[in-house]
Parts: structure tokens; C-alpha cells; sequence
């Protein structure tokens, strides 16, 4: 709100102080301005002499500035959007187990106020308190005698967590992954309410260095989930019945770490097609491994699932089938404008002059992969600490460093592209890799 207007609207109150609609005006135009008084005007207003909507409203205010008990009064009433806000008035105030009453409350009549953040903070507290007193205690329950050790083997170290910011373009499939997984893992209330199923997963196929992996670690950063990150060909083990057991322990540890990501990448590797499997004992796997995954679709979890590979055309279709992979995205490789943004992420932190053209270099990179972007940059990277070394004071990457890598690095993505053409124009069952073809015509290249 601007000045003029609030100072107007402050010398009314002045004349008329028990005007209940202008004190709540002159409450809105400070907290919207940020302005600390906003609370200190709620003083003379009484809980009566407001609507539902506007007593959430101030009960919110008033939270905010440390008047939780203040807040409460306020925070009176059956609507869901003054439950809500008396859920965080009570967890402000330590009383966590009357906070999630009027949590689920809340959630029960609207399902849009569904906040997993909060009910994870209620949900905490309650344990710890329980865990001091004479209450029962948290029991961890295991009926798998797989090593921990030997799980957190199996899974690939965690990088630090990286959120769909740190990926460039790739627009749509960000899009997909929040309508179909994040969404649906958030709101679990709402989706159930209109009987619509969560669970199966996403498969991701493209070019290599296109950004697979990337998108897998970003969609468990964007929902604060663990990530799990599973390479097939470790599960994979001589003995019988050894790999089936691995498996089983890995989706266990999944539920048990919930909220988490299983990123299954080289889905290939397990899902070959049967016919190309050399033993009974891998189709065994297969069967385990979509028996794991009904199950998640029947008990929705908190266990979001993707996976990746190079080769689909070589995997089995059971694998597609609905609450298995039913999306198939394509992660085509990076256009001009999605190139200039990643560029931009792998520069950033990096000592870098000022005069980058971003724009010129995707424009000179057409076919390069995000690894290949990657490599172009370490390339350059390599040439200015050699001339930081050569000059003994530091060099930042610049134009010309970025130019003469250029001189060497190749694109990558052509070959896969060749052949996935040619299962796209003649083996493309049920349009499966119509987005591969869309790609193509759009280059030129079908
Ligand atoms: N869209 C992108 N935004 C930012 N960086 C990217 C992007 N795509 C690729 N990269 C860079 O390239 C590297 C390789 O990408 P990633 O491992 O995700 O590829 P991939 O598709 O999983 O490849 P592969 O099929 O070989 O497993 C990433 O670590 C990242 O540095
Ligand atoms: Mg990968």
C-alpha cells in the first residue's frame, strides 16, 4: 500500500478508533508493507467483530510478531483456515499434540491446506515427547537381515541436494514430474478424495549427459526427500536368490526413509527384455522388482520412483504397464536457449569475467549434451589455472579460454540420436518415441 493511502487511512482510524473494518485495513497495509506495527494495531480489535477469513488473518499477524497466546483468541473457530493457524499458534506454544488435532482438523475439511513441512515439525515433536516420559517408546522394527553397511553400499554416495533450479530447460519435463509425482506426494489427502491413484513412476530416456541423473537428484531436493540412488548392475549378484533379497531390502529401506526418491538408473540392466536374458534367474528379479512396485501403488507411501536408461527399446514392456513406468518422458538434448542457461549453472561459482556471451556459445554448441557443456567448461577452467599458475595471480575464465576448448570438444548426443531414429520410425509401437520423431523434424533430421 502506499504512503499517501495509509497515512490517510491511519488519521481516520485516529478519529474513529472503534471502527473495526478500518483498523483491519490499516492492519492489511502495514503487513503488506512489512511494517512491524501491523501487530501492535490488532491491540483494540476483538476476535467478535471480525470475519473467519479476517481472524486467521490477524491470528497470523500476531503469530509472527511473538503474541501466540494473543494469537489463539483470534485463532478460534470450526473453518479449516482458522484451524490451520491455530495448529502453528499451538506448536509455537509447545502444546504439539493439540497443534496436530487441529492440523487434521484443517486438513479434514479442505484438503488444500495440506502442509506436509508442518505436520512433519508436529509429528516430530510428538515423538521426542513421548520418548522422555513414560509413554511407549519409538521401536524401530527390521525383519531384514541385510548389512546397513552393505546397503548404503549399494547406494551411491549422497551428493549434496541440488533443486530444479540447478537444471537448465528442460521446461515440460519439470512440469510432468510436478503434476505426476510431487503433486500427487504432497497432497495425498486431495488425490485420494477424488479417488484419482498415486504411485508408478516416471521413466526417463535421451541422449547420455542430457540431464537423467541430474533430474532424479533435483526432484528429490525440490520435496527435502532422501535420495536413493540405485545402480542395478550392483544389485545384480551371482547367487540365487541373492540379488532378489538386495532388491527386496533396498524398496525396504525406501519406506523406511520416507520421504524418498529410488532412482533407478540403467533401468535396462534389470528390465532387458526377458528374450535377451541369458538365465531364468534374472527374469526372477523382474518379477520381484514389479512386485515391489505394485505394492507401492496400493499403500502410497511417501516412496516417489524414477528411472533412467539410454536404451529403451530394450526394455521390457511389462515395465510400462499402468502403476509401473506409465509415463515415458524423452530428455532431449539441451536447445539454444536451455544450452545458455546451462552454461550459466556450470559457470556460476567459478571465477569468471565479466564479458561471458552465454548466448553466443549455445549458439555455437548445437548438439552438445549438458556433459558436454560440462566438459567445455572444465576444459576452460584448466586453461585459466594454467595461466593463473604461468602469471601466479588469478586468471578468471574468460571468452577466449572458452573459445580455444570449444576447438577440441565434439558433440556426443549424434550417434544416440541416429539410432534411436530408426527405432522410432520402425519400431515405434503405440507412438512410444513420437517425441523422439517430433524432435527430429523440428532439427531437420527425421
Ligand atoms: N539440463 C542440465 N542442466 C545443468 N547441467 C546439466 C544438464 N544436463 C546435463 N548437465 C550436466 O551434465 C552432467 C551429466 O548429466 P547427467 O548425469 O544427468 O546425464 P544423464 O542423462 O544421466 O546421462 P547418462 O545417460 O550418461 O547417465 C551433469 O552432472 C551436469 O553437470
Ligand atoms: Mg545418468
Amino acid at each position: 500500500m502506499d504512503e499517501a493511502t495509509l497515512r490517510s487511512l491511519l488519521e481516520a482510524l485516529t478519529a474513529t478508533p472503534d471502527n473495526a473494518a478500518l483498523r483491519l485495513a490499516v492492519i492489511r497495509g502495514l503487513h503488506a508493507n512489512g511494517d512491524p506495527r501491523a501487530a501492535d494495531y490488532a491491540d483494540r480489535l476483538t476476535p467478535g467483530s471480525c470475519t473467519p477469513v479476517d481472524r486467521a488473518f490477524v491470528a497470523a499477524v500476531l503469530l509472527r510478531a511473538g503474541a501466540a497466546s494473543r494469537a489463539l483468541t483470534f485463532a478460534d473457530g470450526p473453518e479449516p483456515e482458522l484451524q490451520i493457524v491455530r495448529a502453528r499458534v499451538l506448536l509455537a506454544q509447545g502444546d504439539q499434540p493439540a497443534a496436530l488435532v487441529a492440523y487434521d482438523a484443517a486438513v479434514q475439511a479442505n484438503p488444500t491446506f495440506e502442509d506436509r513441512d508442518l505436520r512433519l515439525q508436529l509429528l516430530a515433536k510428538v515423538t521426542v515427547h513421548e520418548a522422555h516420559g513414560d509413554g511407549p517408546r519409538l521401536r524401530v522394527v527390521s525383519n531384514d537381515d541385510t548389512d546397513r553397511s552393505e546397503l548404503d553400499r549399494l547406494l551411491h554416495p549422497e551428493a549434496p541436494p541440488i533443486t530444479f533450479e540447478d537444471v537448465g530447460g528442460l521446461a515440460e519435463i519439470k512440469t510432468a514430474i510436478e503434476k505426476k509425482i510431487i503433486l500427487p506426494f504432497q497432497k495425498p489427502a486431495l488425490f485420494a478424495k477424488f479417488k484419482k491413484k498415486a504411485g508408478g513412476g516416471i521413466l526417463m530416456y535421451g541422449p547420455p549427459g542430457c540431464g537423467k541423473t541430474l533430474l532424479a537428484r533435483a526432484t528429490a531436493g525440490q520435496v527435502k526427500a532422501t535420495f536413493l540412488n540405485v545402480a542395478i548392475e550392483d544389485v545384480l549378484d551371482m547367487y540365487i536368490g541373492e540379488s532378489e533379497r538386495k532388491l527386496h531390502a533396498l524398496f525396504d529401506k525406501a519406506r523406511a526413509s520416507t520421504p524418498s526418491v529410488m532412482f533407478f538408473d540403467e533401468l535396462e540392466a534389470l528390465a532387458g527384455k526377458r528374450q535377451h536374458t541369458r538365465e531364468g534367474t534374472s527374469s526372477k528379479l523382474v518379477s520381484q522388482f514389479l512386485t515391489e512396485m505394485d505394492g507401492f501403488v496400493k499403500n502410497n507411501s511417501g516412496v516417489l520412483i524414477l528411472a533412467a536408461s539410454n536404451v529403451p527399446w530394450a526394455i521390457d514392456p511389462a515395465f510400462r504397464r499402468p502403476g509401473r513406468f506409465d509415463r515415458v518422458l524423452f530428455v532431449p538434448p539441451p536447445d539454444k536457449a536451455a544450452r545458455a542457461s546451462i552454461l550459466q549453472i556450470l559457470l556460476k561459482g567459478r571465477p569468471v569475467h565479466g564479458d561471458i556471451d552465454h548466448q553466443g556459445l549455445a549458439g555455437k554448441t548445437s548438439g552438445f549434451s549438458g556433459a558436454d557443456l560440462e566438459n567445455l567448461v572444465d576444459t576452460a577452467a584448466d586453461r585459466a589455472i594454467a595461466a593463473s599458475l604461468a602469471s601466479n595471480s588469478e586468471v578468471p575464465i574468460d571468452q577466449g579460454h572458452l573459445m580455444s576448448a570449444l576447438a577440441e570438444i565434439k558433440p556426443t548426443t549424434i550417434e544416440w540420436l541416429t539410432t534411436a531414429r530408426n527405432y522410432a520410425r520402425y519400431s515405434n509401437e503405440g507412438g512410444q518415441y513420437d517425441e523422439v520423431l517430433e524432435f527430429l523434424k523440428r532439427h531437420g533430421k527425421a
